[in-house]
């Protein structure tokens, strides 16, 4: 490895590290507890640059992991063991902002809530928000096809792509499509991009469509006393027409939990509260989103809930979001857990919960779920509190498997926007027979015949 390094140093001068310190920084997302120390970590500017280290590592059959702000949570951006990682930190500029096109060209390492706030500065949405925007990269959403909870309404990050600025395995650098809202020329190559997880190319620039800000929102929290009868009432809110741009599910210990981690008790959890919604309604007409209101207070009569509370200046309402924001963490700190992403027809969300709650007595262990239920997205936290490290070991993947099993079968699939990457590829099975797999095993091959770009992430083989 050493004579590889030195082309590095070479090409980058003080942009190559091989310290043990960085090397240990750069081993890790927020992937549970894993770790894999690369050889080096390289830090380009430039698309030249990419380019130059992908020919040399694809001449070398080096593997090269890239690698954005590390808040992934399926070890994505985790590289290999003495591997190359790529750390794309420094492409950290919005490049264009096209208001007369309601389009911006980014760098990939800009932060998604600092390239919001750019935006939203000229009256500019790009609604894409998960939980870790504050700290994620744009280029990592592109990557994992990121959610949050504002995809209920406006979709996820896919819905905004336009095109790509992409270095090939073999250093030569492509556009995927045009800067157009509408393109049926050949395959959809930027597509086949998003959510590749870094394993067919590295990309350097980001096109992608906005919309305008809406002006105003309104803010609900619904306690139920029975969280089956809360996922019910997120299909109905839908059946009546009406279209929040968040609906979030938090089961008890979720919100219980977060609220102990932030230490933020403003809100009053009653014991017989089993679980919340927090809803969201968003636009540019206060008198249309109120009537929406009324018709989800009519909505909520036909289910058990208690008195709403409706957040009634932007403090609150951040309040709340944090509160849910900080749920992933919270669990976190709390246990050994494994977080799970899964997602089903909307409809099929009380179906799922009541599954994982027979799962949790069949299995003897506890867990907490909480997400964004009007996508059918119900992260499912798995707890290992005081089982005994061999229970855990021995039967994690058994409880997966039929947790995994039943989403399939309910018509989900195994992640709604955390990705494969290194921990779920075990279970890519479940959610695709061997015609499914050969096909995308022979596109990775056609962008990437000698596997260098992130290997042994998304296939188990
Ligand atoms: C969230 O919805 O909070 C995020 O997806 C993070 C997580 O679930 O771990
Ligand atoms: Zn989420």
């Amino acid at each position: 490895m050493n004579q590889h390094i030195l082309f590095f140093e070479k090409l980058l001068a003080n942009n190559c590290f091989s310290d043990e310190a960085t090397r240990q920084q750069y081993s890790h997302d927020e992937t549970e507890d894993i770790h894999r120390v690369p050889a080096c970590v390289l830090k380009p500017s430039t698309v030249e640059e990419v380019s130059q280290i992908l020919r040399y590592c694809n001449e070398n059959k080096l593997p090269v992991t890239p690698i954005g702000a590390r808040t992934g949570l399926s070890g994505g951006a985790i590289p290999l063991e003495q591997g190359v990682a790529l750390s794309m930190e420094r492409f950290n500029k919005i490049l264009t902002i096209d208001e007369k096109n309601h389009q911006v060209i980014t760098e990939p390492g800009v932060i998604t809530q600092a390239l919001q706030d750019t935006l939203k500065e000229k009256g500019l949405f790009y609604p894409p928000d998960p939980a870790s925007k504050g700290s994620c990269f744009i280029g990592g959403n592109v990557s994992e096809n990121s959610g949050g909870p504002k995809a209920v309404k406006y979709g996820v990050t896919k819905d905004y792509v336009l095109n790509l600025e992409v270095v090939l395995a073999n250093g030569e650098v492509i556009w995927t499509g045009a800067n157009v809202l509408k393109n049926a020329t050949g395959y959809n190559l930027t597509q086949l991009i998003v959510g590749s997880e870094g394993t067919l190319g590295i990309v350097t620039k980001i096109v992608l469509k906005l919309l305008p800000h809406p002006t105003e929102s309104l803010l609900l929290l619904v306690p139920f006393f029975s969280a089956e009868q809360a996922c019910e009432a997120v299909a109905a809110i839908y059946q009546q027409g009406i279209i929040p741009s968040g609906l979030e599910f938090m089961e008890r210990d979720a919100l219980v939990w977060s609220q102990e981690f932030t230490q933020d008790y403003s809100i009053k959890i009653k014991e017989n509260h089993q679980a919340h919604l927090l809803i969201e309604l968003d636009g540019f007409n206060m008198d249309l989103l109120m009537s929406d209101c009324e018709s989800i207070m009519t909505v909520l009569e036909r289910f058990e809930t208690d008195e709403v509370l409706f957040a009634d200046s932007q403090a609150q309402k951040d309040k709340l979001w944090n509160l849910r924001r900080k749920v992933a963490e919270a669990v976190r700190s709390r246990s050994i857990y494994k977080e799970e992403d899964t997602v089903v027809p909307r409809f099929a969300l009380p179906k799922l919960l009541t599954f994982i709650k027979s799962l949790e007595k069949d299995f003897g262990f506890k867990s907490v779920c909480y997400g964004h239920a009007g996508d059918g997205n119900l992260h499912v936290n798995i707890i290992k509190g005081d089982l005994s490290n061999e229970k855990w070991d021995k039967e994690l993947t058994s409880v997966i498997r039929r947790l995994f099993e039943k989403v399939v079968e309910l018509g989900g699939t195994i992640s709604g926007e955390h990705g494969i990457g290194l921990v779920q590829k075990q279970y890519m099975d479940i959610a695709f027979n061997s015609a499914q797999l050969n096909l995308m095993k022979a596109i990775k091959q056609v962008f990437d015949p000698n596997d260098i770009l992130n290997p042994g992430k998304i296939f188990n083989d």
